[in-house]
């Protein structure tokens, strides 16, 4: 008699009973699919077929006949006389409660008439929650042609799941624990971070993302300092011990620009959580690869992307008849090349790239024209 193989094996009939019913199921199918096969449907979110069960919601739990805890239905398969109950007291009572936990997270904004979440507390029907609200993260809409609003993520981890394992690229990930775990991209996922660096082993490393939007910075400290100094801190050392070399794109911010220009030997004072940020990060990554290239630079011109150089952005206000608030004017300042006298002159020499004409660029302390040639 031939041995049947690991494939058979996976696909064969298990009899199991399901709200008292008797279904087959199969060694590789979980729970939640046989019982969707035969009707019966189970709260879920996190999982989704396609992608691997991670049980992490809890709202398919089920209840299993002589087992003390509740099973999650996506992630657990059947075993032959196994007794599942998706509807009894304990398990509705369980999955509600997980329902009501979430929906109380949610911001009052409505985004998709077809959330999932909305619909199985329908089903399930659910009332208004009776939970306070968590503190709500702020939206990112620091990047000119991407905006990230958490405000209404469940951490479900589809994102990360999908972009790790089905399109292989590690640039969504989770971090934190508790009611700071977050979903995070590229340089605020440490791990994903090390693992790219140990696998690619780059003879050199150009660090040059940062969170440069000087006022968000300024409402998002933290944020700021977990990308700037942090996720700068953490490269280096991924550097360090995959042999690379590391040249880390700082900032004239650093300084006060209380007058310049600034030779390398120049104390630093940066003036704003951007510059205070970036001086944090120079010194992480000093500590952890001490041969990195830190260059403290301000490039200016006209951006082929479709954000904003800085001169740009004042340039435009400028033009636009805006006068530049105080801590505006002190970041155009600071920012194009630390001096007043320096930053009027790059905003004149745009503006007359821009317009052919003669203009004036007037910024915190100088005044200069220039004309067509
Ligand atoms: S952002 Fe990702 S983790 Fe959050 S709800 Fe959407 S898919 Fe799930
Ligand atoms: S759907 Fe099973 S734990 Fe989330």
């Amino acid at each position: 008699m031939e041995r049947a193989t690991n494939g058979q094996i996976a696909t064969m009939p298990i009899e199991f009973k399901l709200d008292g019913r008797t279904v087959v199921g199969r060694p590789d199918e979980p729970i939640i699919e046989t019982a969707a096969r035969h009707g019966v449907e189970i709260p879920r979110l996190c999982y989704k077929p396609g992608l691997r069960p991670d049980g992490n919601c809890r709202a398919c739990v089920v209840e299993i006949k002589g087992e003390r805890v509740l099973a999650p239905s996506c992630c657990r398969f059947p075993a032959a006389g196994m007794e599942v109950s998706t509807d009894s007291a304990r398990a509705r009572a369980s999955q509600k409660m997980v329902l009501e936990l979430l929906l109380s997270d949610m911001p009052e904004k409505e985004y998709r008439l077809d959330s999932e979440l909305d619909q199985w507390a329908r089903k399930l029907n659910l009332g208004l929650p009776r939970f306070p609200s968590r503190t709500q993260p702020a939206a990112d809409l620091s990047h000119p042609a991407m905006a990230v609003n958490l405000d209404a993520c469940i951490q479900c981890t589809r994102c990360v799941r999908a972009c790790r394992e089905e399109q292989v690229n590690d640039v969504i990930g989770l971090a934190h624990r508790g009611d700071r775990t977050e979903i995070v991209f590229d340089l605020g996922d440490p791990m994903a971070l090390r693992n790219l660096v140990t696998d690619l082993r780059p003879e050199w490393i150009v660090h040059c993302p940062a969170a440069t939007d000087v006022a968000w910075c300024e409402t998002h400290p933290e944020d700021a300092e977990r990308i700037n100094a942090e996720a700068s801190g953490t490269l280096a050392s991924a550097a360090a011990a995959a042999g690379s070399r590391l040249l880390y794109v700082s900032t004239d911010a650093v300084f006060d620009g209380s007058r310049g220009p600034y030779a390398e030997s120049d104390g630093t004072a940066p003036c704003n959580v951007y510059g205070r940020t970036k001086r944090k990060g120079e010194d992480l990554v000093q500590r952890a690869l001490p041969s990195s290239l830190i260059v403290r630079t301000n490039l200016y011109g006209w951006n082929v992307q479709p954000k904003q150089s800085l001169a740009e952005w004042v340039l435009d206000r400028l033009e636009a008849g805006e006068k530049l608030g105080g801590d505006q004017r002190d970041v155009a300042d600071q920012r194009l090349l630390g001096a007043p006298q320096h930053a009027a002159v790059e905003l004149a020499v745009l503006r007359h790239q821009k317009s052919r004409s003669t203009c004036v660029a007037e910024t915190a302390s100088a005044r200069t024209a220039i004309s067509p040639m």
